[in-house]
């Protein structure tokens, strides 16, 4: 039976939910992976900031190096470009595994990080840098794997999504709400990042790049917020039977002047008829439409923003290379790690 050390880079909304859930869960996924889930240490910048989630605070340290380098995964939780970066390189090239949400650092060094990577047959999972809980990343990348997609089209932003939900539903004004998204824990450090659309720009350059096999840059994104939008807009999209909504599209095109084949990715906010189902995607939630040559149209759903809600695409990630670290080892195989028994309650009559 072995031990995984895993070293938390960021306790903030994510983060501390992630250790909360780690320490909270310790038996059930150590079952589940065959190997006991440690957590080491969470980084922080203040070792005296007062903390909505309670954990133990000799887990708490400022001395990065020391904590990266004694583990076996690190997860960064952090945000922003540097010293995330740095960090990153560090734990890869220590041969660790990474774990990471930060779709700003992904979509502007993503090809650094993942040459530094395979160069070391280092792994680094991102499943909750785009759409919160939601799994897309590996369903794009993986699971889509053989077919070719054609049209990403989604709300990949709950910040926005949140704030112009409650602009056409509450009558808030956007300063309003986006103090109330910031308090959910929705928002970024800098919530400029999610009103000015470079979040969710990010999002389309990662996504963008993983449906097309391509580097999609951060630069190449066409980008447009949500500031320049007022309550009027709103109320007149609302008459005409419309809502306002922030979307990502990413599409394969053909330039209708050079006929050359090339891809595409865009985000600004778009008048969505009522009876479209992105129309009713409310609040922090995101809405992915997949549209791919064999598979057809898929759509993924579900809460694009939330420290627990975005720790448990985290700890998926977790999971899956603790279970790679332990290939060789004693682990568990997915399918037959819980050992639950299987209930005959015969037909239940529920209405759905
Ligand atoms: P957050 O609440 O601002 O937390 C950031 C944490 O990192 C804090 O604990 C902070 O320490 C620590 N930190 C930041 N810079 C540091 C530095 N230079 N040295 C040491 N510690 C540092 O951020 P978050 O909302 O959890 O987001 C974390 C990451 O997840 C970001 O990349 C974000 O884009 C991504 N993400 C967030 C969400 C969400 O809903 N919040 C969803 C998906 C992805 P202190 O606590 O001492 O300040
Ligand atoms: N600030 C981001 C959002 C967090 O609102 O979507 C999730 O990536």
């Amino acid at each position: 039976y072995r031990n995984l050390r895993v070293a938390l880079l960021g306790g903030g909304s994510v983060g501390a939910q992630v250790a909360r859930l780690l320490l909270e869960n310790s038996e059930e996924l150590a079952n589940r992976v065959g190997a006991s889930l440690e957590l080491v240490g969470i980084l922080v910048r203040d070792l005296d900031a007062e903390r909505t989630v309670d954990l133990p605070r000799e887990l708490f340290t400022t001395d990065a190096e020391t904590l990266i380098l004694g583990a076996d995964v690190v997860i960064e939780l952090m945000g922003g470009i540097e010293p995330a970066r740095a960090h990153i390189l560090m734990a890869i090239n220590s041969g660790a595994d990474v774990v990471t949400a930060n779709k700003a650092l992904l979509a502007t060094h993503g090809p650094e990080l993942f040459a530094a990577a395979d160069q070391v047959g280092a792994q680094l999972k991102y499943e909750a840098a785009v759409a919160g809980a939601i799994p897309i990343v590996r369903p794009l990348g993986e699971s889509l794997g053989g077919d070719q997609v054609n049209r990403i089209l989604g709300i990949v932003n709950g910040t926005t999504n949140f704030i112009l939900d409650r602009m056409d539903t509450e009558g808030d004004t956007l300063k309003e709400a986006l103090a109330l998204a910031t308090d959910l824990g929705y928002a970024e450090a800098d919530p400029t990042a999610d009103i000015g659309g470079y979040d969710a720009a990010q999002k389309a350059a990662i996504l963008a790049s993983l449906a097309f096999h391509t580097t999609v840059p951060l630069a190449s994104v066409y980008r447009e917020g949500i500031t320049a939008i007022t309550p009027a807009q709103i109320e007149s999209a609302r008459k005409a039977g419309y809502v306002v909504k922030l979307l990502a599209i990413c599409e394969r095109l053909v330039d209708a002047e050079t006929g050359q084949e090339g891809v595409s990715a865009r985000v600004y906010p778009a008048m969505v008829h009522r009876s479209h189902p992105l129309a009713s995607v409310h609040g922090a939630n995101n809405a992915v439409f997949v549209e791919a040559e064999s598979a057809g149209s898929l759509m993924f759903y579900g809460a694009g923003a939330g420290g627990v809600e975005t720790a448990s695409a985290v700890l998926g990630d977790l999971v899956s290379l603790a279970r790679r670290h332990i290939a060789g080892g004693p682990g568990v195989p997915a399918s037959q790690h819980a050992d639950l028994p299987v209930l005959d309650i015969g037909r239940i009559v529920t209405r759905y």
